[in-house]
Parts: structure tokens; C-alpha cells; sequence
């Protein structure tokens, strides 16, 4: 891949794309103070369920440094004061609560605030790493679902920029070319943040995938006429029962491809498994700003007044999920139980 990384920890401070801005600008932010890694997570600068993980953990890490003190107490304050902003900022995606909750541990009955700091690091840096490693395993045992040519759709970002760099079920559609296999892919424009146009496209066209664009609303038609061979999307929380949390308008591609007999995949590191989450009826589902629906990218597309719901994802139930594939394996329906299957 021939971009810088999505996120990357450098000279004690967080460098990271501004997804805001592409495809029109590739800029790189520079980020040493907590408070700016929440607001770069909330605005979307950067996204995606891993990234926003590592980017949460990294922000504790910053939090830390930033303290100037030698209090142990007013340190530990700050931490977990830096640490409830930063899950505060996106509810849905379990992989943000998931990775503070990692670096927490590590470091629950210390009191020396340096060891403290390196700790807190040398997790950050860990999440990362595997999250290059879970990417790439996604990628293999996913591609070995796949025909030797096959057309696919996908719908927001779950590439390289929704995590460490490679991407879940992108990665999975980036090693199956890799490995030989002629895959061509439709994206669904994602509205209303274009992640699908914007980021996706973008992403494909790097790696010369054959890539068409649809709006959303042309998902049904491209399927009835025969055009899509499988589904593959990322999530952002999956329940133990196997239920989906993913960006707004997965759902209704689901009962599409389940409509037209076609297979639906979902790729996601176990990191983003809430076990503790019985089905998704309990998962957070958080919602946007209006605005963000009635004046996208600042040009107004609805009368002043217009009353909006804006969920920023929704849930796919598990009958309508052929396969999870995972960094542990790929399940099949009917899940019952993740945990069970995965954890015992
Ligand atoms: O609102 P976003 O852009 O953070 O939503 C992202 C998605 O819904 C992705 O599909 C999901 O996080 C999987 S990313 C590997």
C-alpha cells in the first residue's frame, strides 16, 4: 500500500489521516492532547470500529503524558477521568470500550507513574500490531470463501482506514486478489457520510480493484439483476448470539441478499465480539447530528426545520449472516453462542 498509515504513534505524539478530508486531501494530523484525540473520534476524522480503538488507546496514553504532576491519586484521577472521554465519544463500536478496558488492566495495581506511562504504551503499540496481524488472518480465511471470479458488494468502509492499515472486509476482498483470485466490487455510496464513496472507492482504486459506485437506494437493482455474487461488510459490535451492529443501511442489504439468495459476510476481528451482549437488542445505537442528514458537507438538501433520525448503524439479525469471519476461524449459522464457540 502506498500511503502513510491510517494512525501511527511517533516522537511521543498520535499521527493520523484526516478521513474528513479524502479522497480530495491526503492530510496527516499531528495530535499530542487527549481532548483532540476525542474530538478527531467523535467528528469522524477518524473512524471505522479497530481505528477508533486504537486511536482510544493512544489517547490514553497522550492523557498520561500529559499529566505534569508526581501524584499518584491526581495521576490515576486524570486516567480514568481521559478514559471515560474517550468511550463517551462513539457508543456503538465495542473495539473503543474494549481497548481503554485493555490498557486499564494492564496497569490496575501500579503505582509508579513512568511504569505507568511505558505500560500504557507498550499496550497501545501491541493493539495495533495485532490488529496488522488479525487484518491480514481475516483476509486468508475469508478469501478461501470466495469463487476464483466473483463480484462483490460492500457497504460504508471496513479497509485499511477503518483500522490498523489493511481492513477487515476489505481485507478479506485485498487477499483474495492477492492470492490470484478476479474479484470485482460494487460500493454503496454510505449515506449520509459517504464512507462508501469517499473512503472505499478510494481504497479499491489503490489496489486496482475493478470498483463500481451505486447509491444505496441501487442495491436491490444491481442484485435482481444478477450483478452481485456475495455481500461482505465489517461490524462494529457483534452480540454473542451472533446479531451485527454495522453502519446504517446494512440491515436492508442483508434482507436483500437473503431475498436474492446471496451470500452475506461479515468480517470482524474477535476484538469487536461483545460476548457480555447477549443479542443486539441491547447494543447502543448511537445517533448523529441532523445536520449532518440536512446540510451534508454543508450544502442544504432539506427545508430549514426538517425534523430528522439520523442512527449512525443498525442491527443485521443473525439469520440473515451466512458467515463471521474472524482472526480465530470462520462460524457459520447458526451461531447460538460466539462465546461457547469461540471463548470455550
Ligand atoms: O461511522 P463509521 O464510519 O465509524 O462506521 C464504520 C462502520 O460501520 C464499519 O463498517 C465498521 O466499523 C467496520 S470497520 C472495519
Amino acid at each position: 500500500m502506498n500511503r502513510p498509515p491510517t494512525i501511527e504513534w511517533k516522537d511521543e505524539k498520535v499521527f493520523m489521516i484526516d478521513q474528513t478530508l479524502l479522497p480530495g486531501e491526503l492530510k496527516i494530523l499531528e495530535i499530542a492532547d487527549h481532548r483532540l484525540i476525542a474530538e478527531a473520534i467523535q467528528s469522524l476524522t477518524i473512524r471505522g470500529a479497530p481505528a477508533i480503538g486504537i486511536a482510544g488507546a493512544y489517547g490514553l496514553v497522550l492523557a498520561a503524558n500529559q499529566y505534569g504532576g508526581n501524584d499518584i491519586d491526581e495521576f490515576t484521577a486524570q486516567i480514568q477521568d481521559a478514559a471515560k472521554l474517550l468511550v463517551s465519544t462513539r457508543p456503538t463500536a465495542v473495539n473503543l470500550g474494549w481497548a481503554i478496558a485493555k490498557l486499564l488492566n494492564k496497569v490496575k495495581e501500579k503505582n509508579d507513574i513512568n511504569e505507568i506511562r511505558s505500560l500504557l504504551l507498550a499496550e497501545a503499540n501491541s493493539i495495533l500490531e495485532e490488529d496488522y496481524i488479525s487484518c491480514r488472518k481475516m483476509g486468508r480465511y475469508g478469501a478461501s470463501l470466495l469463487p476464483e471470479s466473483a463480484t462483490g458488494l460492500t457497504h460504508c468502509n471496513a479497509g485499511g482506514l477503518a483500522t490498523g492499515n489493511y481492513g477487515t472486509a476489505l481485507g478479506v476482498i485485498f487477499s483474495a486478489v492477492e492470492s490470484g483470485k478476479n474479484i470485482k466490487m460494487y460500493v454503496d455510496e454510505t449515506r449520509p457520510l459517504l464512507q462508501g464513496a469517499r473512503l472505499t472507492t478510494w481504497e479499491l482504486q489503490q489496489a486496482d480493484i475493478d470498483t463500481i459506485l451505486i447509491t444505496d437506494n441501487m442495491a436491490g437493482h444491481v442484485m435482481a439483476n444478477g450483478n452481485i455474487d456475495f455481500v461482505i461488510v465489517g461490524a462494529d459490535r457483534i452480540a454473542d448470539n451472533g446479531d451485527v451492529a454495522n453502519k446504517i443501511g446494512t440491515y436492508s442489504i442483508a434482507v436483500l441478499a437473503d431475498y436474492h439468495k446471496i451470500p452475506f459476510y461479515v468480517a470482524a476481528p474477535v476484538s469487536t465480539i461483545d460476548f457480555d451482549t447477549k443479542t443486539g437488542d441491547d447494543i447502543p445505537i448511537e445517533e448523529r447530528d441532523p445536520l449532518e442528514v440536512t446540510h451534508g458537507f454543508g450544502i442544504p438538501t432539506a427545508p430549514d426545520g426538517t425534523k430528522v433520525y439520523s442512527p449512525a448503524f443498525d442491527v443485521t439479525p443473525n439469520s440473515l449472516v451466512t458467515s463471521i469471519i474472524t482472526d480465530r476461524g470462520i462460524f457459520t449459522a447458526p451461531y447460538k453462542s460466539l462465546r461457547d464457540k469461540i471463548l470455550d
